[in-house]
């Protein structure tokens, strides 16, 4: 049985009330505007509230008010423009205003009834191996983060594994048009909401997730925030909640990671304002594996070497691999790689570093088709150094022959050196 604070059209609420009395539930408030609403959460604590998804009803505020009390929010639309305006604020729960009873119901137990967190599917199931977290980060002058994340991610699926790829840059989240994807629900922020109410489940994680289909490994994308208005639900300890629950989700956790690492508190000492780079610092400090890029060009090394002493304040860098993307002579003159090593060696004490080529063809075909490398252009030479890269340091070498193994260890360090 759930308690419920209906604010809803009297029609639709008429409708829905004997399945409610039926299914055991008790309607335990009526109110009609948001402030209502806010007013009952200062004094009660349903478990869940049922709202028309229009403005008089259903704001942000509500939403952040339902996430403090671990309160389930479920909005009901009659119009286009209440669908939009529940999407704008990134709510997922939300059903055609003629949804029949079993289908509210449904939302309802995937996190209220139904207490099987992700936690405890993972202890009734015997202990389960916990996935590992790759967090792409990289200064400000788009080095590539987002295509690097994509293609790691598709990699790693093409190898057999479940991947879920998660978009945690609050400046400049583009996981979700690069894959053609839509974002008007923001896939992050939704499942830390959940995290924060204590309800994220796997089934959770599969209705807010989407799922970038492909022949040769599909992955799950968790779409990151276009708008402002969702960055406060993204606190440290709801953002380290959701990556854990990730991890035990799927074998690998692949965050596109913002490029900003200052800390929140020392951009504002306003203690409730919004929490901007949370999510990229917990996702380096929390992930097992930092991949740190940079555009290999004079500007986007400079901007790479400065960023890097500043990384190196937040994690210890013995977990990063470097990898310098858009290698290309015109913007570095003869022998780029050379000219690339040298200069990370000299100014940053990097001793290896991979090399990803300037590849326009491949990039274009990618973005224009919204897929991955591997699917819009196989013969692609930066998918090829990002699917080396993939097998020799974020996946585990298999087991091999004896000679096998010498020849590739020598493999390993040949490309380490670029
Ligand atoms: N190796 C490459 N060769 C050619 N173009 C590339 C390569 N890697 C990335 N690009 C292109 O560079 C642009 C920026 O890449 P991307 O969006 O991955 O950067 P980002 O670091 O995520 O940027 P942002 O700061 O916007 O998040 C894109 O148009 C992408 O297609
Ligand atoms: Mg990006």
């Amino acid at each position: 049985m759930a308690t419920l604070a209906l604010a809803l059209p009297r029609r639709t609420e008429d409708r829905l009330l004997a399945d409610i009395v039926e299914n055991g539930h008790a309607v335990v408030a009526r109110p009609s505007t948001v402030d209502d609403i806010l007013d009952l959460l200062g004094e009660a604590t349903p478990d869940v509230v049922i709202v028309g998804a229009a403005r008089s009803t259903l704001s942000a505020e509500l939403i952040a008010a339902c996430d403090g009390g671990g309160i389930r929010l479920i909005a009901l639309a009659a119009t286009d423009a209440d669908r939009r305006h529940a999407a704008a604020l990134g709510l997922h729960e939300v059903l055609d205003a003629s949804a029949g009873w079993p289908e509210i119901e449904r939302l309802i137990s995937g996190g209220v009834v139904i207490p099987l967190r992700i936690g405890d599917r993972a202890a009734a199931a015997g202990p389960a191996r916990a996935g590992s977290v790759i967090a792409v980060w990289g200064p400000a002058g788009a080095p590539g983060r987002t295509t690097l994340a994509i293609n790691i991610a598709a990699e790693i699926a093409a190898a057999g594994h479940t991947v879920v790829l998660a978009d945690i840059d609050t400046y400049s989240g583009s996981v979700a048009p690069s894959l053609g994807m839509l974002d008007e629900a923001p896939g992050f922020a939704a499942a830390c909401r959940l995290a924060g109410s204590d309800s994220l489940t796997r089934t959770e994680l599969e209705r807010v997730a989407q799922r970038y289909d492909s022949p040769s490994g599909a992955f799950w994308v968790l779409t990151g925030i276009g708008r402002p208005s969702r960055w406060p639900e993204l606190s440290s300890e709801r953002v380290t909640r959701t990556i854990d629950a990730l991890r035990r989700w799927v074998d690998y956790v692949v965050l596109d990671t913002g490029f900003s690492l200052e800390s929140d508190e020392e951009i504002s000492s306003d203690l409730f304002a919004p929490r901007r780079n949370a999510a990229t610092l917990t996702g380096l400090r929390e992930c097992d594996h930092v991949v740190a890029c940079g555009l290999a060009d004079p500007v986007g090394m400079a901007r790479f070497l400065r960023a890097w002493v500043d990384l190196a304040d937040v994690i210890t860098t013995d977990r990063v691999s470097v990898v310098m993307n858009r290698v290309r002579s015109s913007a570095v003159g003869l022998d780029p790689r050379g000219q690339v090593i040298q200069a990370l060696r000299r100014f940053g004490g990097i001793e290896t570093a991979v090399l990803v080529p300037q590849d326009q063809q491949g990039a274009d075909a990618a973005i224009l088709t919204g897929r991955s490398l591997r699917d819009a252009a196989p013969k692609s030479p930066a998918r090829a150094r990002i699917r080396r890269f993939v097998r020799a340091e974020l996946l585990p070498v298999p087991d091999q022959a004896p000679s096998r193994r010498r020849a590739r260890a020598w493999w390993r360090r040949a490309v380490t050196a670029g």
